[in-house]
């Protein structure tokens, strides 16, 4: 695996790829790397000839108040697992590096993003599609993976590829999670012993709404208190939202006759975690086509 620090010996690299007919599959991430994010890394060593990663915590997608500084960061420890699941080329640029001077363009997610956690995290998204167009152009890629668990990220990637035109398919990978079911996140270091605990209620809150649908229940606003009582009484978080929404257009709906999402978050003291399943009216699990 070799690592990479600069834009310019990233995209001579790519030059060279794209040269020899390389498929190339790109994974981009902000670090702090677990089997969620191996996940996606091993999905692209699948299908491609040639794996990308690249490693960057985008101060752009990070409100005044969030965890910018504090975002966990372990580059050595990321090195072995990209170079344990396959990953060729790492790249890993600085923030200077990535924006050197102010940037004179500014792009704005509009669509998908008055929701979940765009609603609460304004100007979350624009950071983020900024960052994806920059190494979308960097890296040339064929193929880019994105979990599941973000899924308003998905959702906006997928309106920025086709807005924007970039020759790039789109996989989306499903959560995985910890052996009781809790997201792995990067962010999970941030939760004490009791929350850790409580954490795993997220997961049980969205099997509780599967089990409603299961029950026959079609109203989504019944379901979606039913989550939030269910919350409240299991962990000492606070409730950021809890929606029912259409995947990946993110619109209201008036009844579970369709494929939906129902997305959660909940503010531990120091964590802010999500979690989400796709389903289908029927309340099965669902992998929604792009
Ligand atoms: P990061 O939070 O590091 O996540 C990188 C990718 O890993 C994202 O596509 C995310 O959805 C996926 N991922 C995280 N936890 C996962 C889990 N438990 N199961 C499956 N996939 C999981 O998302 C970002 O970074 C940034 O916003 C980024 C896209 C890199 C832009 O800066």
């Amino acid at each position: 695996m070799k690592v990479i620090r600069t834009i310019q010996e990233m995209q001579e690299i790519v030059k060279q790829l794209k040269q020899n007919q390389k498929k190339v599959g790109f994974v981009p991430t902000m670090g702090y790397l677990h089997e969620g994010h191996t996940a996606l890394i091993d999905q692209a060593r699948n299908n491609n000839d040639i794996v990308i990663m690249s490693i960057f915590v985008n101060p752009l997608q990070f409100g005044p108040n969030e965890d910018f500084d504090k975002y966990p960061r372990d580059e050595m420890h990321d090195k072995q697992i990209a170079e344990d699941h396959g990953v060729d080329y790492l790249f890993l640029p600085t923030v200077d590096e990535m924006y050197p001077d102010q940037m004179g363009i500014s792009m704005t997610a509009t669509d998908r993003v008055n929701v979940l956690c765009g609603k609460s995290r304004p100007g979350h998204f624009s950071g983020v599609i900024t960052v994806l167009t920059k190494l979308f152009h960097i890296t040339q890629a064929d193929d880019v993976y994105f979990g599941n668990k973000d899924a308003q990220q998905v959702a906006v990637v997928d309106q920025l590829i086709s807005n924007l035109n970039f020759p790039v398919t789109l996989h989306m990978i499903p959560t995985v999670r910890e052996s009781d079911g809790l997201a792995k996140s990067s962010r999970n270091v941030y939760l004490n012993g009791k929350e850790r605990s409580e954490a795993v209620y997220l997961y049980h809150s969205l099997c509780l709404a599967q089990q409603k649908i299961f029950d026959g229940e079609k109203n989504p606003a019944i379901i979606v208190n039913e989550v939030k009582k269910y919350i409240q009484s299991n962990t000492s978080g606070t409730i950021d939202y809890v929606e029912i929404l259409t995947f990946p257009t993110l619109q209201p709906i008036e009844e579970i006759n369709q494929q939906f999402i129902i997305a959660v978050a909940v503010q531990f003291d120091k964590a802010r975690l999500i979690d989400n399943f796709m389903m289908s009216a029927d309340g099965k699990i669902d992998h929604i086509a792009l």
